[in-house]
């Protein structure tokens, strides 16, 4: 293993300082402060990608400009927004997380990191996100393109890099009197090495390729959900005769998501719950 201390501290911040003025990305949601409007943005870019969002966040806020429209909202209409996104469920905990923050914390999102991760949907990157986007707070966490950033530089040649031997480096490379610019500069890189070198990822331990029976159970969910937001209450029949897949298939995601509260079921009838 190469030493990861060769890299001084200060080079490396240099590289990716410099990189950013140059290149830096001028996205919707790096123009706002608001906790709010970044935690959508943070939910809507954990799986989808960042000219997908573009379009769909505006169209969102404009629908759901605060908190508290997001909780009060029908979880139909939160779902009927969220649609070219895809994973529904994150669009289910967001509007419970809306919730939480309404009836526990008096309508304003904390930009604790340790208090952002007890709410639905939300892990330590999201949370170290919000804390350092909406907060400027000096969070230290990993995403898929900090991740990227970090093995590129620090880990050469080597494979299955945990996280946890990232995590430090990340600590100690971050500029603590500005994390918010900080962490966009990282996140640029990353994409920018993305379509430079092979992607660095493949050598982190927590890179997983989706097995296409994960890829095809997770449609089978959303096609569920889907087909509840056009027409709630069906039957097992109908549902899997819309959704177009094996029953017992059907019937697995349908339990999973029964289980997880997402969908509840009522005189033999099924609705988002
Ligand atoms: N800017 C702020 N958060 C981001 C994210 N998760 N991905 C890309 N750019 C971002």
């Amino acid at each position: 293993m190469k030493d990861p201390t060769t890299l001084s501290t200060e080079r490396f911040r240099t590289i990716i300082t410099r990189f950013y003025r140059r290149y830096g990305r001028d996205l919707p949601w790096r123009r706002t402060r608001d906790s709010y409007r970044v935690l959508v943005s943070e939910f809507m870019l954990q799986q989808t990608q960042v000219e997908r969002v573009q379009n769909s966040y505006p169209k969102f806020l404009a629908r759901f400009p605060d908190v508290a429209s997001l909780a009060n909202a029908r979880t139909a209409e939160v779902l009927a927004s969220w649609q070219g996104l895809g994973y529904n469920r994150r669009a289910l905990a967001l509007q419970r997380s809306a919730r939480k923050v309404m009836e526990q914390y008096e309508g304003r999102i904390p930009v604790e990191p340790h208090a952002l991760v007890s709410f639905p949907g939300i892990g330590p990157a999201t949370a170290g996100a919000v804390a350092a986007f909406a907060g400027n707070v000096p969070a230290v966490f990993i995403e898929t393109n900090i991740r990227r950033v970090f093995i590129h530089f620090y880990f050469p040649g080597q494979d299955a890099v945990s996280d946890q031997s990232i995590e430090p480096l990340v600590d100690r490379t971050l500029d603590r009197k500005n994390p918010r610019e900080w962490y966009y500069a990282l996140m640029d890189y990353g994409v920018h090495l993305k379509r430079k070198v092979p992607n660095p990822n493949r050598r982190s331990r927590h890179y997983r390729r989706q097995s296409p029976f994960e890829n095809s159970h997770r449609q089978i969910r959303g096609l569920i959900l889907k087909a509840l937001i056009s027409q709630e209450g069906l039957r097992f029949n109908r549902l899997s005769d819309i959704v177009r897949r094996p029953q017992q298939k059907v019937r697995k995601a349908l339990d999973e998501l029964i289980r997880e509260g997402f969908v509840r079921s009522a005189r033999e009838r099924f609705f988002i719950a």
